[in-house]
């Protein structure tokens, strides 16, 4: 039977997250960094360093885009330089492109893909060779991915693909102890929802039994505590104030 590894999680853990650059990816580089852990952040933009430099000594900045597979090849080479490994990879660079099945183009459906399903592969893929036991990946679902939202078929269809590559990849990298979970916001404030309307907002917000939307910061105090969680792995945490108990 495997032993229980001593609590190998370092007192300074590395983070590396993905689209870091603002809403639930920056708040979560902000809350680990504002307790202490080393954060590098990944965006597109060069202006990922600036933002990365306004969270302190702690935080670094690459820029990189998780569609593209030299991007992330020279990613992990430059982190492990700089930091020879990393203890927390979040997944969470996502895009939305809504569309009905009628609607939506080639194009939405394969952009939508590479982002939120192929890049958290490509990510893992690059970084798992850097994680030492103990270590953890926490994957940014949603609740499209788990429910049926019509006019969401690019987007849910990669995020209940990230739910399988989860649920895989737990068992698969279990033998090197490193765990896998995935993280399920609900209806966040963000520049991703910012564009949806007032009269749509409000039936979503309707659907949610805590009657409100969520913060970034509520959403990175659980991946907090889920990269920490030493015994748990696969599994799928909502933070989505109740939305789930009422699809
Ligand atoms: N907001 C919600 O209600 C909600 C609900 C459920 C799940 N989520 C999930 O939560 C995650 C974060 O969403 P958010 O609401 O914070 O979205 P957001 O405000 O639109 O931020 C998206 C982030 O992803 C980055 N990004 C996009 N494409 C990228 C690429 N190809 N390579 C690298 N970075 C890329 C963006 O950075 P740059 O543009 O600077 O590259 C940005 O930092 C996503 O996975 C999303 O699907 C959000």
């Amino acid at each position: 039977m495997a032993q229980a590894p001593a609590r190998s999680e370092p007192v300074v853990r590395r983070w590396l997250v993905t689209g870091a650059s603002r809403g639930i990816g920056h708040a979560i580089a902000a809350l680990a960094c504002e307790r202490g852990d080393k954060v590098c952040l990944v965006g597109r933009s060069a202006d990922i360093a600036d933002v990365a430099q306004e969270l302190g000594e702690n935080a670094i900045g690459i820029a990189a885009d998780v569609t593209r597979r030299e991007d992330m090849v020279r990613l992990a080479s430059d982190i492990g330089a700089r930091w020879g490994g990393i203890d927390v990879l979040v997944n969470n660079a996502g895009l939305h492109r809504g569309g009905t099945i009628d609607r939506f183009s080639d194009e939405d459906w394969e952009a939508t893909l590479a982002t939120n399903l192929s890049g958290p592969m490509r990510m893992i893929r690059a970084l798992v060779p850097l994680m030492p036991p103990g270590s953890a990946v926490v994957n940014v679902g949603a609740v499209v991915g788990f429910r049926g939202f019509p006019g969401d078929s690019c987007y849910g269809a990669s995020k209940a693909g990230l739910h399988g590559l989860t649920q895989v990849l737990a068992a698969e990298l279990a033998r090197k102890q490193v765990r896998v979970n995935m993280v399920v916001p609900g209806f966040v404030m963000t520049e991703m929802t910012s564009t949806i309307s007032e009269r749509a907002s409000k039936a979503i917000v309707n659907r949610i039994p805590l009657q409100r939307m969520g913060r970034p910061e509520e959403i990175a105090d659980v991946c907090w505590w889920v990269a920490g969680s030493t015994y748990m792995t696969g599994s799928v945490v909502f933070t989505d104030g109740g939305l789930m108990c009422n699809l």
